[in-house]
């Protein structure tokens, strides 16, 4: 067993929240894994951002912006931090994440705990120029002004960020994916589309809407269609979801979000359904349930031009990263495509 290999199992014994902290500790400490040089053939651009690969760090790992150095270092292709409010947030009580081992799944109730933007903002600002670091933003729970938090983080974030992703999904602060139905999705877009032309253009990043997968018939075009509209670069297919599918673990009745394995198919279905909705006039970040390369191809060839994971990484550990890209580089080849793009929508 590798060193990493060793250490993800150690962690795996302890309560999760405590064994997420050691993890950041961890890397700071600069004790992640090195992943070397990526596959040619993975090479990729999302919305023009240049990506050495598709595999993306998810947000929720990273709330604060601290270790996404050594997650690119350790392989992944590009890394979002967040989701970060205006002000710091405790978030709900704990235990409010749950390691349901027999199902290859998470369930988190988290509720946005983080630091808050200034310290985000000012690790952001002392990066180096080189990766890829997305900014996910969000609304703190007892905010009066929802809307003008996400006029608040893009505002500070402007100019730190590679991109921006606009989180409005979460399903543990109440009343937070209200934001996704069309009125309240139009004056949030708007706000936002108008604070964008306020501010110094050098400063201008792609921003992507983060969904959940729990939508109602009709929602997928609605929601495609504002952003398109609006000229957002793309939507992250998607959260997690507070459906059930058959569970076993004894966790299962937790209140929360649900991700990893039982999240795949449902997550990949709903990225499918926003690729033909969007027609081409958005670029999709499949996120959900990832844990194989055959999985990121299958989010690839349902549309996706980025992946992004989180869970699988509690079961599997960093090394999980350089073996998607392998495979994921060999059904390429199998398959005849010459790049991540050529496969991008192939069904
Ligand atoms: C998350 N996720 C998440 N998403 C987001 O936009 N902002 C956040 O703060 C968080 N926080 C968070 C915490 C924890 C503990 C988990 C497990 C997940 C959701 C995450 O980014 C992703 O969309 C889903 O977890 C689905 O992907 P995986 O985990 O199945 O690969």
């Amino acid at each position: 067993m590798s060193l990493h290999g060793a250490a993800t199992w150690a962690l795996r014994g302890l309560d999760p929240e405590d064994a997420h902290g050691w993890a950041i500790k961890g890397l700071k400490l600069g004790l992640g894994p090195a992943g070397g040089r990526d596959d040619p053939i993975l090479a990729t651009s999302l919305a023009g951002l240049s990506l050495p690969n598709p595999v993306g760090l998810a947000p929720g790992f990273d709330k604060d912006a601290e270790v996404f150095a050594p997650m690119l270092r350790a392989g992944f292709g590009f890394a979002e931090c967040g989701t970060v409010t205006p002000l710091p947030q405790a978030g709900n009580p704990r235990p409010r994440l749950f390691r349901l081992s027999e199902d290859r799944a998470v369930i988190n109730r988290m509720g946005f705990n983080n630091k808050g933007l200034e310290a985000f903002a000012g690790r952001l600002a002392r990066r180096g120029p080189s990766g890829v670091v997305g900014a996910n933003i969000g609304a703190n729970k007892d905010s009066a002004d929802r809307i003008g938090d996400y006029v608040t983080g893009l505002t500070r974030l402007w100019g730190l960020a590679s991109y921006f992703t606009i989180n409005i999904s979460s399903p543990n602060t109440p009343g937070l994916r209200a934001l996704q139905t069309k009125a309240a999705l139009e004056e949030l877009l708007g706000r936002l589309a108008e604070a964008a032309d306020s501010l110094p253009p050098a400063g201008r990043a792609p921003m992507f809407l983060k969904v959940a997968p729990d939508l109602e018939a009709g929602e997928v075009e609605t929601i495609a269609a504002a952003c398109a509209v609006r000229g957002l670069a793309g939507i992250m297919v998607s959260n997690t979801t507070v459906s059930r599918p058959p569970l076993t673990s004894r966790f299962a009745g937790e209140a929360g979000g649900l991700s990893g394995a039982p999240l795949t198919a449902l997550s990949t279905r709903v990225l499918g359904e926003f690729a033909q909705a969007a027609g081409g006039r958005l670029a999709l970040v499949g996120v959900g349930g990832i844990g194989s390369g055959a999985d990121a191809y299958a989010k690839i060839r349902a549309g996706a031009c980025a992946v992004q994971l989180y869970s699988a990484l509690v079961f599997e550990g960093p090394g999980l990263v350089g073996r998607i890209k392998r495979d994921l580089a060999q059904r390429l080849r199998a398959d005849g495509f010459a790049s991540v793009g050529a496969a991008v929508g192939a069904k």
